[in-house]
């Protein structure tokens, strides 16, 4: 190949590579195989190391890592990385806007930004011309490490910045942020470090900061770092406010993050703190608090710093969402897929405004692993979920009797035998006619975002199931109303309800169908894309192992047991029977929406001007994900427009009916927070 056709391939490349990972590692709609993207990255570091001068700045190679360091250079951070003074309650952000009130001389209300305080690692990524040339960690704040091949095996921090418009930026600056593990990746990460023998880590800031300062790059590459930048230290042209910078950088192809506000006064900085710690627990990533930061940089300017920490800003941290109590009990819960889980009934403890009572333990692996035992006095945490953890026992205060927990050998529902089975970190009763497992197959079954049965509560469920009134899903639909009445708590009223939904329930759309099933891995999404390649049942039923698999975002352990699901002959005779009483009876593809709730569900989108990020369709995809419709012109009944660059008339008609708008990185933001 000579000269020329390297340098014009290895751009097609680079430019081909870098937007599938966009597409895969931040939209999460992949667009070619890994097959195919293997294929690609292959032949270009092929190329790479024939034409080394011609590797491009931004080439996706170098997002796999490279060589092994001895040890890391130190960096000289270009500004002081300063770290922040701590408040704790409303008066202590009184006293801060007091104080910023005295300092300026100002009256009035102040601007502030309100942003979330990330529970991370702070990173510092230095840019020269558009370039990522150097990244640092905080060290003491005034020299870094260099942990540049790092930072660039992490997918959300830039390579080479998106300069189209910004001519004005300094030759070289550092943009500054925090490098996070969300909850999920966390877990999964920690599962993995289990499997493979090596320590769990005690948290994702501890994740994050080990991943971080790997010497050696490829095992950085493979660990799922996140980073979320809110800082630059240069004056910027044209940016006057904290606002703007945060909008700029999105703009540069930073992630900033969604929750940022613009506050005025105290009164509202308190709203937005209240408001963060109410959604905390649901947020992908942890947070330890609400960074209050002057929005005029001039005035940042002139109130300086003081003891290495700025005067314009506070950290307003959460209370602790860590305590101490006693565990009780351990019960054994089974679900429907026959998993045993541990749960410890706790004295009740209330953590961050909750009152917890039970926590889980997940499995005997766990339990083993921090060694719990009932009477134990346990760190209890709500953290990484909704549901409550056990952190760790405090050995000193155990019990002189104690003896280690173990899972019971038979279920203590059915008394079934319970088995692990090899491979699995679960225990499993085996019995599938045990209560507990046909109780969660019919609770999952008439969930909202499966058959949708309303009036079907888990307390009636259980009555059903304990009475052998109900044994499978069709059992529901013979239910006469004789029987329902003189069921415990069951009103006349409730009764005609329950046979109203579930009359409605009977033709849902083939995917909500085959989720209700309750087939082990299939959840909404699988469904879909099950529903894509197979627009009836009868085709699904008879699909091969190897076509499933062919499916791209369905692995072999997933097609595996929509296989053994559809080769058991129990199943088959479930769906013959709720067929025969009429439910799902046409077996053909209905296209009804899921109803879970999504962020866009039946909202009218318009999208208007150039977006930066994406085309069009991708926009549009993304709309569709999360449960939108795109509509091409605005009217009154449109909901929300999407604004690109250059929007013209579309964004004046959208002002003057009122209908929300959402900037290209709000509606980013508000995907990467319900992808
Ligand atoms: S501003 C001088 N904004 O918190 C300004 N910091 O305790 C300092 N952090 O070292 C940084 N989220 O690592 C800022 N939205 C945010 C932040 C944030 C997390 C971390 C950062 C900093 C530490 C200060």
């Amino acid at each position: 190949m000579i000269h020329k056709e390297a340098q014009k391939r290895i751009g097609i490349l680079t430019e081909h590579i870098n937007q599938h990972a966009f597409q895969y590692y931040l939209l999460d709609n992949p667009t070619i195989s890994d097959a195919e993207y293997d294929r690609l990255m292959n032949e270009l570091i092929d190329l790479e190391q024939r034409y080394p001068q011609l590797k491009r700045a931004d080439s996706p190679t170098q997002r796999v890592g490279g060589g092994l360091l001895d040890h890391f250079e130190p960096i000289n951070h270009p500004t002081p990385m300063l770290s922040l003074q701590n408040a704790f309650t409303k008066q202590d952000l009184i006293e801060f806007d007091e104080r910023i009130h005295r300092m300026t001389g100002f009256t009035g209300d102040l601007e502030y930004m309100a942003e979330p305080k990330l529970d991370g690692v702070a990173l510092e990524l230095i840019y020269n011309e558009d370039v990522l040339e150097a990244a640092a960690t905080r060290g003491d704040g005034l020299v870094g490490e260099n942990i540049t091949a790092n930072a660039r095996t992490i997918r959300s921090v830039p390579l080479k910045l998106n300069l189209e418009k910004f001519t004005y930026l300094p030759k070289t600056f550092a943009v500054r942020g925090e490098v996070i593990i969300r909850k999920k990746d966390f877990e999964v990460l920690n599962q993995k470090q289990i499997q493979t023998g090596e320590k769990p880590f005690a948290n994702p800031r501890n994740a994050a900061a080990g991943s971080l300062r790997q010497l050696d790059s490829r095992i950085t590459a493979q660990r799922p770092l996140f980073a979320f930048v809110y800082a630059v230290c240069a004056e910027i042209e044209g940016i006057t406010t904290q606002k703007q910078l945060l909008n700029l950088l999105a703009e540069l192809g930073f992630q900033t993050n969604p929750h940022a506000k613009l506050c005025v006064g105290v009164e509202e900085l308190w709203d937005a703190y209240t408001r963060l710690q109410q959604i905390r627990f649901d947020l992908p990533y942890e947070l330890d608090g609400m960074v209050v930061k002057v929005n005029h940089l001039d005035v940042q300017k002139n109130l300086g710093e003081i003891s290495r920490s700025p005067r314009w800003a506070i950290a307003v941290k959460f209370p602790a969402h860590q305590e101490t109590t006693v565990i009780r009990d351990i019960l054994i819960q089974v679900g429907r897929t026959g998993a045993v889980t541990p749960v410890a009934v706790l004295d009740p403890v209330r953590i961050g405004g909750v009152e917890v009572s039970r926590a889980t333990l997940h499995n005997q692996d766990e339990i083993d692993r921090k060694d719990i035992r009932v009477a134990d006095t346990v760190f209890v945490q709500r953290a990484g979920d909704v549901i409550p953890e056990i952190v760790s026992v405090v050995v000193a205060k155990r019990p002189a009797n104690s003896k280690p927990f173990r899972l019971p050998d038979s279920c203590p529902i059915c008394h079934g035998a319970i088995h692990r089975i090899p491979g699995e970190a679960a225990h499993r009763c085996t019995n599938i006619n045990c209560p507990a497992q046909i109780k969660g197959r019919i609770r999952h079954f008439a969930s909202r975002a499966a058959m949708d049965i309303d009036g079907l509560g888990e307390k009636l469920i259980s009555q059903l199931v304990d009475k052998k009134l109900v044994t499978g899903m069709a059992d529901l639909y013979k239910l006469d109303r004789y029987t329902l009445i003189n069921l415990e708590r069951m009103a006349e009223k409730s009764a005609d309800n329950l046979f109203e939904a579930l009359h409605r329930s009977k033709s849902p759309s083939l995917e909500r169908f085959i989720f209700s099933l309750g087939i082990r891995h299939v959840g909404e999404q699988v469904a879909k894309l099950l529903v894509e390649t197979f627009p009836s049942l009868d085709e699904l039923v008879q699909s091969e192992q190897d076509q499933l698999e062919k499916i791209p975002g369905i692995g072999p352990q997933v097609a595996a047991s929509i296989q053994s699901f559809f080769r058991d002959k129990k199943n088959l005779d479930e769906l013959k029977r709720l067929g025969d009483i009429g439910v799902f009876a046409s077996m053909t593809s209905h296209p009804k929406p899921l109803s879970s709730a999504r962020p866009l569900d039946g909202k009218k989108v318009v999208i208007t001007g150039t977006l930066n990020r994406m085309d069009r369709s991708q926009a549009k995809r993304i709309i569709q994900k999360l449960g939108g419709i795109t509509v091409s012109s605005i009217s009154k009944n449109t909901d929300i427009l999407v604004v690109g660059d250059n929007p013209g008339s579309k964004l004046d008609k959208a002002h003057k009916l009122s209908i929300n708008i959402l900037t290209e990185s709000d509606f980013l933001s508000l995907w990467e927070n319900n992808k």
